[in-house]
């Protein structure tokens, strides 16, 4: 049988009707397939391709679609259904050269069915339930018509003002890398280009949580070796797990913007990294380039970015209008677009819509009637996953678990809060379908229990906070307020409060404090849940707190008079039920916070891994002349991988099978774990490293391993962690990755500060 060429099989694919394609016969390899391709594009549809638009008010549908036939548009983000979609696709498939659109959106902690934030999912410290809330959130973007996500986001992030800290998972390089892992292996599968995938596109490439002071959108600065050490690797391991994107961070990076980077873009990235897939700038960033004062005008801030290897222009027109002069005028070559071009058509051949423009499409009549259905939510899996990400904080006189019986008061402003169950990035999830505390305790108890409810107080009252977070969405208010006076809503709170067995309160933040663009001064409680609290405490009842919230808070106050607290985040979907299951037991919490707690505002940024430093503070000794705050208790409120069980768990020492390592070698650390409680429970059990002495400060203690374990109550059972000479490397001042021989000190604990400790000689 005669081969048709790759072009062919896309034309007569595209002839037939939507409905009546079947999967072509196989494409000719990527490579040739692209150079064929774009030996016939014109400059104007090559530059189209580097398109990426928002779908929104600013066009209108009529108008998009014009403009795909025209060739004028790459790809679109922002419209999540199949109905959406398919006209655009038939819009594309009406160009002159029949290129496939691609259709984006954030997917990030879920897509219809909303799991836990992405800090709860760190905190789960748990990959196959994260991979499996990637894999679940792919699945329901895929059957909406999404090819690719704008994640996994996997900014470090150690100072707790900033608001997207809610967005990533946490301030450490090592746990947050094994995260980036499964999350594009959850998004991607075995290939971006399976129908029920997305491609991951890894971002904010790069050091996006390194903004200076927390405060969103400004300035990174940071020594190389930083940079290498704790804050490139993320990325590097989303990439080396194949994620086909990358999206491009808004900051600068010491003076130069990541958008017109070079060195990044250019050097890090594609020639030290090798990473082929496409690259896309962030919203409007190509022109902010102006802003930043690197750029005099749009026509030099696509220069800029086009030279710095910015693939694709995300919502604004810059490309399309500055590259044809660019061009012409000598500033730019034809390889420059050639190079974006190639990328943004590689990336839609990986994705498989080459083979297939509505592979994720599908046809009309299998559109679903409703698209927020329940049969298309994953309810089971974003509770399971929700309950492994609760934290523990506090649990006196087992105050936790309560018993399904007598009466309970639920007060606060988020007991009741469907739209903040669902965290800061929740897609195309919907309130309506999402469980609250209140739903979930009470269907925990039927009729066993009584569930009193009052909701207390505000989240807050002061009113730009309140300006701020019903400014965030147009179509609804973010953010209830309850007009009566706060010390009504205290005294009906306190009378409820009054004729219950117990407490439970829910407050902490609204999910639109710890956001983008949500930068706090403080990490306090808000003031009339802090009133709240004082007079809930007032009554003399137990009083346990479930916590919600996007960030590290500062807990002092509340951890001293609760009697136990649980660190809920914002739990998704399932989030009333999951936390109502481990409440009353019936799930035994296993989570560990994936950020150091402090103790008030001023420490930030505090995390546990710093560097070893001339003076440090040691608790027990004098503290004149140390590192520390001489008006607050030195130290974290609340160390890294800390978290508590219902059950208790004991360490043995550590057992090193050698007392030195060879250079390429091995060295076993074992350790037995027993749970000495009355339940059955799981918890982490953490391998952090020291180099004594090297040729630049190393950090006090850095994660290099750990393992979730699940024993039955009284067992007993040993852990074996294999070092090899990699986890001992550190990036030196000439940037090379290198161990150098001496002494290590191996830490192996329930939490990043109480830990048992071994040393050993790298000969
Ligand atoms: C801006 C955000 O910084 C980025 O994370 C997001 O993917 C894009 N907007 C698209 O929504």
């Amino acid at each position: 049988m005669k081969r048709l060429s790759a072009l062919a099989v896309l034309v007569s694919l595209a002839a037939l009707p939507a409905f009546a394609q079947t999967p072509p016969s196989p494409l000719k390899s990527k490579e040739v397939f692209i150079r064929d391709l774009m030996q016939r594009m014109t400059l104007q549809e090559k530059i189209g391709q580097l398109r990426l638009i928002s779908i929104g008010p600013e066009m209108t549908k009529p108008q998009i679609r014009q403009e795909i036939a025209a060739g004028n548009i790459g790809g679109t983000f922002n419209s999540v259904s199949r109905d959406e979609n398919r006209p655009m696709q038939d819009a594309a498939l009406r160009s002159r050269l029949k290129i496939p659109m691609f259709f984006a959106y954030d997917v990030i902690h879920g897509h219809r069915t909303i799991f836990p934030i992405s800090l709860g999912l760190a905190a789960s410290w748990d990959m196959d339930a994260i991979g499996l809330s990637a894999k679940v959130a792919a699945q329901e973007a895929a059957a909406d018509s999404i090819d690719m996500t704008f994640g996994p986001m996997v900014d470090i992030s150690r100072d707790a003002r900033w608001g997207r800290t809610s967005e990533g998972f946490g301030e450490d390089t090592y746990l947050v890398s094994r995260i980036a892992k499964v999350m594009v292996d959850g998004f991607q599968g075995n290939d971006p280009a399976a129908p029920d995938h997305v491609m991951a596109a890894v971002k904010h490439f790069a050091l996006y949580g390194a903004v200076e002071a927390g405060r969103d959108y400004n300035a990174v600065d940071m020594s190389p070796v930083r940079m290498y050490q704790d804050y490139l690797p993320p990325y590097r391991a989303a990439l080396d797990a194949g994620a086909g994107g990358v999206m491009v961070a808004l900051n600068s990076i010491n003076g130069q913007p990541a958008t017109s980077n070079k060195w990044l873009m250019q050097d890090l990235l594609r020639k030290d990294w090798g990473f082929k897939g496409v690259t896309i700038s962030d919203h409007g960033a190509i022109l902010e380039l102006v802003k930043h004062g690197v750029a005099a005008d749009g026509h030099e801030a696509a220069k800029l970015a086009i030279k710095a290897g910015i693939d694709m222009s995300m919502n604004d027109k810059v490309y399309g209008e500055q590259l044809p002069k660019l061009l012409a005028s000598g500033e730019i070559q034809q390889r420059d677009i050639d190079n974006a071009v190639r990328d943004v058509l590689g990336a839609k051949y990986d994705m498989g819509l080459f083979a297939d423009p509505y592979r994720r499409i599908g046809k009309a009549v299998d559109d679903p009637a409703d698209i927020n259905a329940e049969s298309r939510l994953h309810r089971e899996a974003a509770r399971d996953v929700a309950r492994k990400t609760l934290v523990l904080l506090k649990n006196d006189n087992h105050t936790l678990p309560l018993k399904k019986q007598g009466s309970i008061a639920l007060i606060g402003p988020l007991a009741n809060a469907p739209i903040d169950m669902m965290g800061s990035w929740s897609a195309a999830g919907i309130p309506e379908q999402s469980v609250t505390v209140l739903q979930g305790l009470r269907d925990a108890v039927g009729d066993k229990a009584k569930i009193l409810y009052a909701k207390g107080a505000n989240v807050s009252d002061d009113p730009r906070v309140l300006a701020f977070l019903n400014h965030i969405i147009l179509d609804r208010k973010e953010v209830e307020i309850d007009p009566r006076p706060a010390a009504d809503m205290i005294a009906e709170a306190v009378k409820v409060a009054q004729s219950a067995d117990v407490i439970v309160a829910a407050v902490g933040e609204s999910r639109g404090m710890s956001h983008e663009s949500a930068s706090r001064s403080t990490l306090d409680i808000p003031a009339p849940q802090r009133a709240l609290l004082d007079a809930l405490k007032a009554t003399g009842k137990p009083l346990v707190l479930v916590l919600m919230n996007g960030r590290p808070l500062a807990l002092e106050p509340q951890l001293q008079q609760s009697d136990a607290l649980l660190e809920t985040w914002f739990a998704g979907t399932e989030g009333g039920h999951a936390i109502a299951d481990v409440l009353f037991g019936d799930y035994n919490p296993s989570g560990k916070l994936p950020m150091t707690f402090p103790r008030s505002v001023g420490q930030v940024p505090v995390y546990y891994n710093y560097l070893s430093i001339g003076r440090p503070f040691v608790p027990g000794e004098q503290p004149n002349y140390r590192s520390q705050y001489f008006d607050q208790e030195p130290g974290p409120q609340l160390p890294f991988g800390y978290g508590l069980s219902y059950t208790d768990f004991k360490l043995s020492d550590i057992t090193l099978s050698s007392p030195t390592m060879k250079r390429g070698g091995t060295l076993e650390a074992s350790v037995t774990l027993s749970n000495t409680g009355e339940r059955d429970g799981a918890t982490v059990v953490q391998l952090y490293l020291r180099d004594v002495a090297a040729s630049l400060a190393q950090p006090v203690k850095q994660l290099k391993n750990f393992q979730k374990v699940m024993l039955k109550a009284g067992e007993s059972r040993t852990l074996h962690f294999t070092l090899s000479e990699d986890d001992l490397k550190f990036y030196n001042s000439q940037l090379k990755y290198a161990d150098e021989p001496g002494q290590f000190l191996v830490q192996i604990g329930l939490d990043s500060a109480d830990v048992k400790q071994q040393s050993f000689v790298l000969q």
